[in-house]
């Protein structure tokens, strides 16, 4: 086995507090507090380290204050996500100062990427990256379990030689312990990604893109649909990248009928074949739900983003999309304020989105991130005050496109998965959050024990970009696509 453990003794720079360590007398249960920030794969990836940690005795608290472990998990796709866990770090310290036994942890793609800078900070006791997220019960068993406490570090890449990916494998699997009452789960397809778009700092704390094995996924998928989980979303850097893929949905989707739902995120518009379009259209349980970001309507920053795909293979993608599925919801992200964007660049943007009418669209100012080829080669000539007035623009623009979608809902019937209770648990009755397959959020009064069920609710009002509506009925799924629609639609 590679060596698992980096442990860096840092001796007296401050780390060993007050001589004797409180950890080293017997204490039975550990308690963390867990904060994680980011994508969806970092929220998996929380739940794959509390179940590890739950594994090995550790109990979880909902309060920083009451923890004797704090575990951030991080994102570094844009400065912004690395300031907000700095700011945090500063507050950790406090607590610290308050209670010197406390440990702090750093995890995730930021301990990968700032780790020269954070190995420095007097308050972490752990740095783990995401690829070596199966050793934290380890690492924290060398820090309680030793007087003189040094700090742990673990980071590194895999590669598919690294027996490592075995261990970060048994992670994913060994989730099955935990998972009654559930009835939605992300399921990763995919580790990492090899496009190395210009601004996107992944590649690099995550590491090359991995393909899991199948026969692990749907080992995985199995237990988490008997376990009663309705709703799947796969998840990927580039999930449509996955080898045949269409023929994983749609093995997925004829094996567990009791699935109710099958999402799949994120796309990248190069790899969307006729094929995936397909089995999308005639698996009547998959949802009509595409997240395909664009990041540009302009072929020169396209380029400059080395996309791989021009403004007009993009919207050709999305024209055959509904043209096989007239229903689908396409969910995009752009960039506002790239290195070069004029404008006229900006205005493409603009153009793009009135052309895709995305049902929702996640716009993002452009944050050069440091060993990113845009960072490195390319000026950044859009000033921030630029980058916020494109950035106001294009969200004006979408709000309006948003709502347009949501107004032509009301007085229909839709169907969705009923997520939650918004309210306390006084009584049965409650107010209800649930999706549509098109990921629209809907809110109805109705009884708890609809929740994990999928229902049809006539729309009756928009709140804050939220359908409002009443409860019609519960959904039967034994009809295909068409006949869905059809019932909807009435
Ligand atoms: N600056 C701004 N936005 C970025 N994204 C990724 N990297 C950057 C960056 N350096 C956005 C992209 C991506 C989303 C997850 O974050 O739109 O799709």
């Amino acid at each position: 086995m590679a060596e698992l453990v980096d442990a860096l003794d840092l001796g007296s720079s401050g780390i060993i507090r007050g001589g004797s360590n409180p950890f080293t007398r017997k204490r039975s249960i550990m308690l963390v507090y867990l904060e994680t920030f980011g994508c969806q794969m970092n929220e998996l990836d929380s739940e794959l380290v509390k179940q590890q940690l739950k594994n090995n005795s550790y109990k979880f608290v909902e309060e920083d204050k009451s923890a004797d472990i704090i575990l951030v998990n991080t994102c570094s796709v844009r400065d912004l996500s690395e300031q907000k866990v700095l700011s945090r770090l500063g507050y950790f310290k406090l607590l610290k100062d308050m209670k010197p036994q406390l440990i702090i942890g750093i995890i995730g793609c930021m301990a990968e990427r700032k780790k020269e800078i954070l190995i420095a900070y007097p308050q972490i006791d752990l740095l783990v990256g995401p690829n070596r997220l199966y050793e934290i019960s380890t690492l924290l068993k060398n820090i309680i379990g030793i007087s003189k406490r040094t700090k742990q570090v673990s980071l590194f890449n895999i590669d598919r030689k690294d027996s490592s990916l075995e261990l970060l494998e048994r992670m994913d699997l060994e989730r099955l312990q935990d998972i009654e009452n559930r009835k939605q789960a992300y399921v990763r397809i995919t580790r990492g990604c090899n496009k190395f778009c210009s601004y996107c700092v992944i590649p690099k704390t995550r590491g090359f893109e991995i393909h899991r094995n199948k026969d692990a996924i749907l080992y995985e998928i199995k237990a988490l649909v008997e376990a009663g989980v309705v709703e799947i979303t796969l998840l990927g850097q580039t999930v449509n990248h996955y080898p045949e893929f269409h023929a994983l949905l749609k093995d997925i989707h004829d094996r567990f009928p009791k699935l109710e739902r099958l999402r799949f995120m994120t796309n990248y518009p190069r790899d969307i074949s006729d094929d995936i379009l397909d089995v999308m259209r005639n698996s009547s349980r998959i949802c009509k739900y595409l997240h395909i970001p664009a990041q540009s309507g302009s072929n020169k920053i396209l380029k400059l983003m080395n996309r791989g795909y021009t403004r007009e293979h993009y919207l050709a993608l999305i024209r055959k999309a509904r043209s096989k599925m007239p229903d689908i919801s396409i969910v995009g992200d752009m960039i506002v304020g790239f290195p070069g964007e004029t404008q006229e660049d900006f205005e493409q943007s603009l153009s793009l989105i009135e052309e895709v009418q995305y049902q929702n669209l996640y716009i993002f100012k452009y944050s050069p991130r440091p060993d990113t080829v845009s960072f490195r080669k390319m000026i950044e000539d859009v000033s921030s005050k630029e980058k916020q007035i494109r950035h106001f623009k294009m969200l004006s623009l979408q709000q309006q496109i948003s709502l347009k979608h949501l107004k032509n809902q009301l007085g229909k019937i839709v169907v969705i998965l009923v997520e939650k209770a918004l309210n306390a648990k006084l009584y049965m009755s409650a107010r209800l959050i649930g999706r549509t397959e098109g990921n629209d959020v809907v809110i109805f009064q109705g009884s708890r024990d609809l929740i994990g069920k999928i229902v049809n609710i006539r729309i009756e009002y928009i709140t804050s970009y939220i359908l409002g509506g009443s409860f019609v009925s519960e959904f039967k799924n034994d009809h295909s696509y068409e006949d869905h629609k059809k019932t909807s639609q009435d």
